[in-house]
């Protein structure tokens, strides 16, 4: 027998961009994104094709408008052959087959090489979609991703995971594979219904309860401006957020999820299965903000955070209006639900169920083993707080 090994590492470097009006023509941040990237001894331009998504070109009607300029003005001749197509976004995006098919055959018509760029405009749903389609192009052209939701902007555009559902199971089928660059545009979020301004918020709520507390502690301070739709805070939050999780997947130690551990998906094994449950009428925010409403009442109950901290956390989702949505937690108990949805949680960990659990505000801790009986009583602790929904801000502008 003979053996040969194979070894070699690959590094990954991409930046976030943080910026306002990414689409005047005077700001050069796309233009320099994408010269950072060009390989001068290619012979031709690198083409850019915009995949944009429908509720964004809706809510601004001059940004299709405002792409060709800003290319014409900024990258001549990059727009000459490659396109920008609308797409509908949402969880929609990631059910729909056809909406798959149909980015290939974009990226495809527009002959998207491997030195060109794909650039996505969207909210969550679709940034996995299109980072699904552009990592399996060609076995990856370059994604430029501009997140136009908070929970986008913070967590879901700027981590290494894309992906589309599949068998009525969230991120079924998908990738790793890192963007060429992240640029968020505080622009877009002037649009977003509230419920989606809010529904963000509940990725840096989780983040600050494992990594964090002084972070915990300004979202209780100001989760007030936060309801009011108070966007320096909210850029705060934003920026505080998505540093959290960067740093998470460059020191944790596993970027590519290798291991069962996953702290950054703490609530996560609930909210993913009530999504589905729900056909998707309750937001990915909204279902990871009573995912940890339920992982912290069951640490609680296994003894390892306090009634004041659980009463903290509890108070947090009142004040930022997440409290609204108790009640869907009732789609989990039915008949063997639970159980059913830890059995393919470690399934998709590849069989050692791992889940982590708050062992104080700032600090996660990985558990090996559920209680049903416990992760039952704790369902029902949290469908019996109270639904004291706050006043809230008007509509998007
Ligand atoms: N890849 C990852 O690492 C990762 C991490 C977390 C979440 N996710 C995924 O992200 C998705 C959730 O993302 P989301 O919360 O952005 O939801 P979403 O993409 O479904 O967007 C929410 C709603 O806001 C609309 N919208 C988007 N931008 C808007 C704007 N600027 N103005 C007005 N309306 C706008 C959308 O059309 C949609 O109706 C889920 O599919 C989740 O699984 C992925
Ligand atoms: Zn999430």
């Amino acid at each position: 027998m003979t053996t040969l090994r194979q070894e070699f590492s690959v590094s990954y470097s991409y930046a976030v961009h943080f910026t306002e009006g990414l689409f005047e023509l005077t700001n050069p941040l796309l233009r320099e994104v994408v010269q950072e990237g060009m390989d001068l001894t290619i012979p031709f331009r690198s083409k850019i094709a915009f995949v944009v998504e429908a509720e964004i070109a809706k809510h601004h009607p001059a940004l299709v408008n405002s792409i060709r300029q800003y290319c014409d003005a900024q990258l001549p001749g990059a727009l000459s052959s490659a396109g920008i197509i609308e797409v509908p976004g949402g969880e929609y995006s990631k059910n729909t087959p056809a909406i798959l098919q149909r980015l290939y055959d974009f990226l495809h018509d527009e002959k998207i090489c491997r030195h060109s760029y794909a650039v996505v405009i969207g909210g969550g749903a679709l940034i996995d979609a299109v980072g699904y389609a552009a990592a399996t192009t060609h076995r990856g052209v370059r994604l430029i991703r501009v997140p136009t939701t908070v929970l986008a902007q913070n967590d879901a555009g700027i981590g290494v995971k894309n992906s589309v559902n599949a068998y009525g199971k969230k991120n079924f089928i998908g990738t790793f594979a890192p963007a060429r660059a992240i640029i968020n545009d505080s622009y877009f979020l002037r649009s977003l219904p509230q419920r989606d301004w809010l529904a963000g918020i509940a990725e840096a709520v989780k983040v600050s309860l494992i990594k964090d507390p002084m972070f915990f502690a300004y979202l209780e301070k100001h989760a007030e401006e936060l309801l009011r739709r108070d966007m320096p805070t909210m850029q705060y939050v934003i920026h505080r957020c998505a540093q959290l999780h960067l740093d998470h997947i460059s020191r944790g130690g596993d970027p590519f999820e290798l291991g069962s551990s996953r702290p950054l998906d703490f609530g996560h094994w609930a909210a993913h299965k009530i999504e589905a449950l729900s056909g998707h009428a309750i937001r990915h925010g909204e279902a990871v903000a009573i995912g940890i409403e339920l992982d912290a009442t069951y640490s609680h109950f296994a003894g390892l955070i306090t009634d004041e901290d659980l009463s903290r956390i509890t108070t947090l989702f009142d004040a930022l209006g997440f409290s609204t949505w108790r009640d869907h937690l009732s789609l989990l108990v039915e008949g063997e639900r639970l159980e059913n949805a830890l059995g393919e949680f470690k399934e998709h960990l590849g069989g050692v169920l791992t889940i982590t659990l708050l062992q104080r505000i700032g600090a996660g801790v990985d558990v090996h083993e559920i209680d049903t009986k416990r992760m039952r009583q704790a369902v029902e602790a949290v469908r019996g707080l109270p639904r004291t929904a706050p006043e809230m801000a008007d509509q998007a502008a």
